[in-house]
C-alpha cells in the first residue's frame, strides 16, 4: 500500500491545515489590518470563484489536509458563502471561521445545520467609543450581542484582540474578567508587522508582559496554566474558578514554528507557505488552465522557511525593509 499523501516541507513539518481568505473586502476597517489609504483589490475576474474553491480544497484535502478556517477581509460578506460552507462541511474536514462577528446572526442557524463548531471573533475592546475609533466603524452593539447569542447556542467562541500599547492594552483585566461569567477563550494576539499598517516594535504588548499584568490584577495563585496542544499557536490559562479562559499568541515575542501545520490560500488564488513569506505561489493559472494542481501545491510548500517567512531573528524581524515585502494583513487573513 502506498503511503497516505502528506505536504510537508523542507523541514519534516506535515501541513494538514489550510486557512482560504475568502474575500479582500471587509464592514470594517481596523487601524491594524487596512492601511488607511485603503488597498488596490484584485480584479474581480482575478478572484477566487465558489467552485474554484470548493475544487481546491478537494485537491488539499486530497493531499492530507483535514482542517480549514475560512479567513477574510470578512467571509461572510463572500458572494455564495452559504453555498461555500454547505459544500466544504461535506468534505471530510473541522470547519472554523475568523469573522469580526457583525454578520453571525444571519448565519447562526446555517452553521449549526452544517456542524460548524469554531468561530473566531475579533474584538479589540469592550468600550463602544475606542471600537468605533479602532474600526472606523460603528457595530459595537451588534458584535457584543452575537458573541453573546453564539456562546449562548454552544458554539466554541474564541476571541481574539489584537493589543496595542497605548490603545487597548489598559483592558487587559477587563477582558479577562469577561472570561468570568463567559464561556469563551480570550486570546490576546501581539501586534504584528503588515504593509501599511504602522507597526513600531514600541506598539507591542508582549507575552511577559500581558502575564505581568494579570499577575498584577488576580494574582499568580489564580492563574492556572492550561494544557497547549502540539500546533496551538495559543499558551492558553484561566483564573481558578472562571467559566472561560484566556491565552496569548505571541508571534512577536515567542514565535511558535517549529510545530507550524498551516498554508494559506488567498482570495486571488495564491498559496502563501507562511503568514509572512514574500513569495507566493499562483494557483489561479494552472488551475484555468486545466493543469494539475496536487504537484503546484506540494511544490508551493516544500521551500518554506524555518522560521518568519526567513525573519528569524527579531533584527530581521523589525526591520521595515523587510517586514513590509508582504501583503497588507487584510488581504492575507490572520
Ligand atoms: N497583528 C496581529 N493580528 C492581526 N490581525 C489582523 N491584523 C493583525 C496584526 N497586525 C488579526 C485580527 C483577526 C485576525 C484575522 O488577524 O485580529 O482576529
Ligand atoms: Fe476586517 Fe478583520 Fe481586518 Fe478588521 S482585522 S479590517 S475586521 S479583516
Amino acid at each position: 500500500m502506498s503511503e497516505p499523501k502528506t505536504i510537508k516541507d523542507q523541514f519534516g513539518r506535515v501541513h494538514n491545515y489550510l486557512r482560504i481568505s475568502l474575500t479582500e473586502r471587509c464592514n470594517l476597517r481596523c487601524t491594524y489590518c487596512m492601511p488607511e489609504e485603503g488597498i488596490q483589490l484584485s480584479e474581480k475576474s482575478e478572484v477566487l470563484t465558489h467552485e474554484e474553491i470548493i475544487y481546491l480544497a478537494k485537491e488539499f484535502v486530497g493531499l492530507g489536509v483535514n482542517k480549514i478556517r475560512l479567513t477574510g477581509g470578512e467571509p461572510l460578506v463572500k458572494k455564495n458563502i452559504e453555498k461555500i460552507i454547505r459544500e466544504l462541511t461535506a468534505l471530510p474536514i473541522q470547519l472554523g471561521i475568523t469573522t469580526n462577528g457583525i454578520l453571525l446572526d444571519k448565519y447562526i442557524d446555517l452553521l449549526k445545520e452544517c456542524g460548524v463548531k469554531d468561530l473566531n471573533i475579533s474584538l479589540d475592546t469592550l468600550d463602544k467609543d475606542k471600537f468605533i475609533e479602532m474600526t472606523r466603524r460603528d457595530y459595537f452593539d451588534r458584535v457584543m450581542s452575537n458573541i453573546y447569542r453564539c456562546v449562548l447556542e454552544g458554539f466554541n467562541v474564541k476571541i481574539n484582540a489584537v493589543l496595542i500599547k497605548g490603545q487597548n492594552d489598559n483592558e487587559i483585566a477587563d477582558f479577562i474578567e469577561f472570561t468570568k461569567t463567559n464561556k469563551v477563550a480570550f486570546r490576546f494576539i501581539e501586534f504584528m508587522p503588515f504593509d501599511g499598517n504602522q507597526w513600531d516594535n514600541s506598539k507591542v504588548v508582549s507575552l511577559a508582559e500581558i502575564i505581568k499584568t494579570v499577575e498584577g490584577s488576580f494574582g499568580s495563585d489564580s492563574i492556572i496554566k492550561l494544557e497547549d496542544k502540539q500546533n496551538d499557536t495559543t499558551k492558553s490559562y484561566r483564573i481558578k474558578g472562571y467559566e472561560g479562559s484566556f491565552g496569548v499568541i505571541s508571534t512577536v515575542t515567542n514565535p511558535f514554528c517549529d510545530s507550524c501545520n498551516r498554508i494559506r490560500l488567498t482570495a486571488n488564488g495564491r498559496i502563501k507557505n507562511c503568514l509572512f513569506s514574500a513569495t507566493e505561489t499562483n494557483l489561479l493559472n494552472p488551475l484555468r488552465k486545466g493543469e494539475d494542481i496536487a504537484p503546484h501545491i506540494v511544490k508551493a510548500v516544500y521551500p518554506k522557511k524555518k522560521s518568519r517567512g526567513g525573519m528569524s531573528s527579531d533584527e530581521d524581524f523589525f526591520d521595515k525593509e523587510k517586514n513590509t515585502k508582504n501583503r497588507a494583513m487584510i488581504s492575507i487573513g490572520g
